[in-house]
């Protein structure tokens, strides 16, 4: 099945590696990149994905977005990333610039040029989105597939006890999206959390890989070290997780569908997810949520990303 991408992502070292495995997948088509700010400023994660292309040597359009919520002000994750969000390695920015449409009015466009083709596929917080379907709500209409990184099922958090960051950085575009995009599907930080790599592992295939993957292993060496401070030795990468469920659909196990809103009042949960599991609500249960990724084609896709034979 060829999958034909709009990735909308705020690259970001996890980003980096789920863009590398939908570039360098066989089955897949990347028609643009949709920049949001989120785990640094967007002027980093649009620099940081203009490096990606030249780092797999790709021609592929990318289109700036919003530089902050739509409500609160921006915070970050630079103390994951780096302050550059690329492990401040200190690369050489690319010479390629970014298209001068901005990442809403493209994700329009585009949903019109590849009307019922696009597997849209957001890495980031969703202000992009919520801003393309409050400008267009015929916009699901024209969308293939809407896979979605983030949220917390249970409210295990990431950026705060209960919150993930792509949906605490702008709740109420999370909100926007949650609860009126008709279907979506959901790979969430707990799912992270459950798919880990372990660390000798992904050391290997960092060793055992080509010049794309020696890239990444300087853009993300301050990343796995937080990670391992953390969590022991065990690696693990949000979006490369949700990438692998939207390059390889049959090899996901989902929970089922529920309604998922976001909390956007209260002191200690703003940002949290709550998910409908007893179907209490009246109204559609719009979000499949992945309960399971199979191992194997995971990990034969993470290998692909970084050039392991
Ligand atoms: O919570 C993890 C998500 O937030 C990932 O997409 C990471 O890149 C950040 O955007
Ligand atoms: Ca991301």
């Amino acid at each position: 099945m060829e999958h034909t991408l709009l990735i909308d992502t705020d690259p970001g070292v996890d980003d980096a590696l789920a863009l590398l495995m939908a570039l360098r997948a066989p089955n897949a088509r990347v028609i643009g990149l949709s920049i949001a700010a989120g785990n640094v400023g967007l002027q980093h994660t649009v620099a940081n994905a203009l490096k990606l292309l030249d780092v797999v040597d790709q021609d592929v359009p990318v289109f700036a977005g919003c530089a902050h919520p739509l409500v609160q002000p921006a915070i970050d994750a630079a103390y994951v990333h780096g302050h550059d969000g690329f492990g401040d390695t200190g690369y050489t920015p690319s010479t390629r610039q970014p298209s001068a449409e901005h990442a809403a009015l493209a994700i329009l466009r585009l949903s019109h040029e590849y009307a019922g083709e696009l597997t849209l596929v957001m890495l980031g917080p969703l202000t992009n989105l919520a801003l393309a379907l409050r400008l267009d709500p015929n916009l699901p209409k024209r969308i293939k597939r809407l896979l979605i990184m983030g949220a917390a099922v249970n409210a295990r958090g990431n950026i705060t006890p209960s919150a993930e960051f792509n949906v605490a950085f702008d709740p109420e575009a999370a909100q926007v999206i949650f609860s009126e995009w008709p279907q979506l599907e959901l790979v969430d930080w707990e799912a992270t959390l459950a798919h880990p790599v372990s660390r000798s592992l992904f050391d290997d295939w960092l060793g055992q890989g080509d010049p794309v993957a020696r890239f990444y292993d300087a853009i993300s060496l301050q990343t796995r070290a937080f990670i391992r401070g953390l969590h022991g030795e065990d690696f693990h990468s949000a979006d490369a997780l949700a990438m692998a469920a939207v390059l390889a659909p049959e090899s996901v196990r989902w929970a089922g569908n529920f309604r998922v809103d976001v909390e956007l009042a209260g002191a200690l949960y703003r940002g949290a997810t709550r998910v409908d599991w007893q179907h209490r609500d009246t109204r559609p249960a719009n979000v499949r949520i992945a309960e399971r990724i199979d191992e194997v084609s995971f990990h034969a896709l993470l290998r692909r990303a970084l050039g392991v034979a």
